[in-house]
């Protein structure tokens, strides 16, 4: 006993680590990869526009304002956004479109030089994009506006705007929330630009509409609306 006492302190004057500790090291440095690639990869996630996306505002190349020309001046979103009633995708419009108004209005505007420069050179404008969804997401916006859904439900009071911006968080429970029970949220097809058109309507008129619309749009089933080919196909 007092013999082997006096070997192992000898033998080891520095502590070892037992023999299974080797195996630690790829361990540990497997594990320092990995917090080193997704420390960043998380925060890229939470940084990207596409999921801090509520509220985002991109600084846009041309100070275009909807507070201006869809609001004060009362421009139908249509009249820019051509095709939101008949394809899955909604226009940006054309320098053509501005110069419409701005080939006399504002005509020397140092704001508008960009757009008299596309319209001669016919290189479009490159318009920051405010909403994105992933590649995976199948949206139309034909869809939903041809049924009665307008777009304040999804983008708020884009009349209201100065700089446009993301009003809702697009993620797949938002989406769901309302394919769970749209009815409430429809309004004839009429209003469907109409940011404010709510607004005007008692707690009884709006149940009552919801049910007549559900009915006379033929709104497709719960099983239909939720189900993940729906929008992932
Ligand atoms: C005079 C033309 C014009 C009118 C009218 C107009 N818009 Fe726009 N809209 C634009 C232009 C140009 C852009 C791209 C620049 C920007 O984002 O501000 C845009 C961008 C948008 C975007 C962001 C698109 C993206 O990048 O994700 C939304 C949403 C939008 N408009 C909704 C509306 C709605 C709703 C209305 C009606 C209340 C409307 N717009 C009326 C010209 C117009
Ligand atoms: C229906 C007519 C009309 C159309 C179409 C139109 N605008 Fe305008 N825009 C106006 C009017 C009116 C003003 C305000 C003029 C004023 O009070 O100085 C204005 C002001 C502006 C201003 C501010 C100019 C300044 O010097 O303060 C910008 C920028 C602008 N518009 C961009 C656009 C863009 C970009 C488009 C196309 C996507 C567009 N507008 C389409 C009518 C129009
Ligand atoms: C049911 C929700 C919903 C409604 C209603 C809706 N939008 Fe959108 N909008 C979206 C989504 C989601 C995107 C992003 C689509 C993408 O990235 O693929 C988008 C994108 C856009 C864009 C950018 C171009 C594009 O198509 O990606 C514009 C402009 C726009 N919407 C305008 C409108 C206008 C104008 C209306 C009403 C006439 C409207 N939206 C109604 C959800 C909606
Ligand atoms: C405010 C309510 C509302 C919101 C929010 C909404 N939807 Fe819808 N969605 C509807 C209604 C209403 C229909 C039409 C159902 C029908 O055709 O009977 C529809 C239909 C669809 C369809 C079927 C289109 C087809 O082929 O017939 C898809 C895909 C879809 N939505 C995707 C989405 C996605 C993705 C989102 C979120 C980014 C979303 N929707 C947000 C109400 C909504
Ligand atoms: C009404 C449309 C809709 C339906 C129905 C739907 N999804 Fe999604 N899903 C989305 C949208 C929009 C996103 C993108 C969310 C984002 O980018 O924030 C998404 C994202 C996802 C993702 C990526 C991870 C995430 O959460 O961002 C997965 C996985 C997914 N969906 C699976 C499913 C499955 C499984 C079903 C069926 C049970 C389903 N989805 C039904 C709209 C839908």
């Amino acid at each position: 006993m007092p013999t082997r006492l006096t070997e192992s302190t000898t033998s080891t004057s520095r502590f070892l680590f037992p023999r299974w500790a080797n195996y630690m090291v790829p361990a540990l440095v497997l594990l320092a990869i990995g917090v080193l690639t997704y420390i960043p990869l998380v925060l890229a996630l939470f940084l990207s526009p596409q999921t801090t996306d509520v509220r985002y505002r991109p600084q846009q190349p041309v100070p275009f304002s909807h507070e201006l020309h869809a609001g004060q001046l009362k421009m139908d979103c249509r009249y820019c956004h051509s095709t939101v009633e008949q394809t899955p995708y909604a226009a940006i419009p054309s320098t053509k479109i501005c110069m419409n108004c701005h080939a006399s209005i504002n005509s020397t505007s140092d704001k508008l030089q960009l757009v008299r420069d596309g319209y001669t050179t016919g290189q479009p404008i490159s318009w920051i994009k405010v909403h994105d969804e992933p590649d995976f997401v199948f949206f139309n916006h034909a869809a939903h506006v041809n049924k009665g859904v307008g777009c304040v439900e999804c983008h708020g009071r884009v009349d209201q705007m100065e700089t446009v911006y993301q009003h809702e968080s697009l993620s797949m429970a938002w989406c769901l929330n309302c394919h769970r029970n749209p009815s409430a949220r429809l309004r004839p097809r009429s209003e469907i630009t109409n940011m404010q058109w709510k607004a005007s309507l008692t707690d009884r008129e709006a149940s009552e509409l919801a049910e007549k619309l559900n009915d006379q749009y033929q709104i497709q089933d719960s099983v239909f609306m939720t189900s993940c080919t729906t929008c992932h196909r």
